[in-house]
């Protein structure tokens, strides 16, 4: 080898021919005339003007880049204008829907926005834009989520079967090139490329999730493990919607997250219950085994715009059965109580669950108590001071008592509910008698 290399190196020395190795010569220096060519070159046939005339255009558009985009926003649906007051980690947002219609709502800030001083900030210049799917987007809560999230400049992808979602929650989306729906039960597996899962595929209300009972324990079971699945694959951060409904009939009062409930696991109100336990088992499983990242809310009841008109939940039975001069119907003696909270404060407490480095779960929930006949006054005082209430027998399993204990969120999410029952009833009235005074939005949902 060491025969075959010398070899070689003998013969490439032999093979050059000297003529040509004597005609080797460095390079030559330029010659300080070659810059005189170069500058006469530059001033041939104007060259240099186009060079200056280029940069300054260049420049020109640089600095007026966002005050052209100033004026192009105004063809856009969403602009997204930050407010420079921060209070805390909180930061407000004000933002514009379809309609033109202003609203302002405060988003935790935590280590995700990037705070700019020049006010207006085009979407996506101030913070990454996110791909969320939402399950369950079409339903009450979900669709309000969804609101927030498109508002807040991210894409958002709808999964639902609409079992009790309704295509009118989002119709107003439809145009939105950031806005997604697909029908699809979370029974059955799916892959999409995304950043977040909100998982609220669940038909929340007790006429509807007794309707199926074992459908209602395959979507809490099956499209869990579906959708921690998929966050698994992709590395999603998954956040479940839980439910108080896991406290049970509660011999702890408040409750706190601590508590592990007082559930009847063969009632008829079990195949919700239980199955959201097994659904908060099998995102912690996930979570410890798999090391996926998950957050876990466990929800009290909420109200406001959207909510399905007939659903046997307390708020909505009351509003409709006032809004249509029935007597409101009152289960037991009504002293049973419960805490009601507004549909936007619930949105505001998912956001900044999902956005926060905790898992929780926390109770997400006004504290606010109400016994049920309290809550009908309300609806009277709001609705009609002359209307009546009938008592019937109490259905099993109802829970006496429910209030949320909300000092974990208060202090790791910076979070807290703002809308009394008395300023956030009004609003869910409106929509409620603009469906009901709709013959045709009426019978779509019966
Ligand atoms: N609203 C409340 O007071 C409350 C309280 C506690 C927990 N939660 C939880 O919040 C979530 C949303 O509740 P909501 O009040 O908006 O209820 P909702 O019934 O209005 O919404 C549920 C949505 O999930 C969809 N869905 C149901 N099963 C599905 C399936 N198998 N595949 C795909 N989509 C399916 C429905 O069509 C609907 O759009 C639920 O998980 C519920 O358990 C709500």
């Amino acid at each position: 080898m060491k025969q075959l290399q010398r070899q070689s190196g003998t013969r490439r020395d032999e093979d050059i021919p000297i003529s040509q190795t004597s005609l080797y010569s460095p390079k030559a220096l330029k010659h300080p005339k070659s810059l005189s060519r170069s500058i006469s070159y530059l001033l041939k046939e104007q060259r240099l003007l186009f060079i200056l005339v280029g940069i300054l255009i260049g420049s020109t558009f640089f600095i007026l880049q966002p005050s052209l985009y100033h004026l192009s926003s105004g063809t856009h649906n969403h602009l997204i204008a930050r407010s420079n007051s921060f209070a805390g980690n909180r930061e407000s947002i004000t933002y514009y829907d379809h309609n033109g219609v202003m609203e302002t709502n405060s988003v935790e800030n935590k280590n995700n926005y990037k705070y700019h001083n020049g006010g207006r900030v085009p979407v996506g210049i101030g913070r990454k834009r996110k791909r969320i799917v939402v399950t369950g987007g079409a339903g009450f809560v979900g669709s309000h989520l969804v609101d927030k999230l498109i508002a807040r400049g991210d894409d958002v992808i709808v999964i639902d079967n609409f079992f009790t979602g309704r295509k009118e929650n989002v119709v107003h989306l439809f145009g939105n090139p950031r806005f997604e729906l697909i029908r699809h039960d979370v029974v059955e597996p799916i892959l999409l490329e995304v950043d977040q899962i909100y998982h609220l595929a669940c038909p929340a209300s007790p006429v509807h999730y007794k309707y199926n009972p074992v459908k209602n324990i395959k979507t809490n079971v099956m499209g869990t493990l579906n959708m921690l699945g998929l966050a698994k694959r992709i590395g999603a951060r998954f956040l479940l919607t839980s439910t108080s409904e896991v406290y049970g009939d509660p011999l702890e009062h408040p409750q706190k997250e601590t508590y592990w409930g007082h559930v009847n696991p063969i009632g008829v109100r079990s195949c919700y219950d239980e199955g959201k336990r097994t659904a908060e088992t099998l995102t912690m499983d996930y979570h410890r085994g798999a090391g996926i990242e998950v957050r876990i809310a466990r929800i009290f009841n909420t109200y406001g715009p959207r909510m399905c008109l007939d659903d046997g939940r307390v708020v909505s039975n009351f509003v409709s059965q006032v809004i249509r001069k029935q007597p409101m119907t009152v289960y037991g003696d009504g002293k049973q109580t419960r805490s009601f909270q507004y549909v936007s404060d619930l949105v505001d407490g998912l956001v900044a669950l999902m956005e926060n480095e905790h898992v929780g779960p926390f109770n997400l929930g006004n504290p606010g108590e109400f016994t049920m006949l309290e809550l009908a006054e309300v609806v009277k005082e709001t609705i009609d001071p002359g209307a009546k209430i009938e008592f019937k027998p109490n259905t099993a399993d109802d829970p006496h008592k429910r209030k949320p204990d909300i000092s974990k969120a208060k202090e790791l999410l910076n979070w807290e509910p703002k809308i009394s029952l008395h300023k956030g009833l009004p609003l869910m009235v409106t929509d409620f008698q603009n469906r009901i005074l709709n013959e045709d939005e009426g019978k779509g949902n019966k």
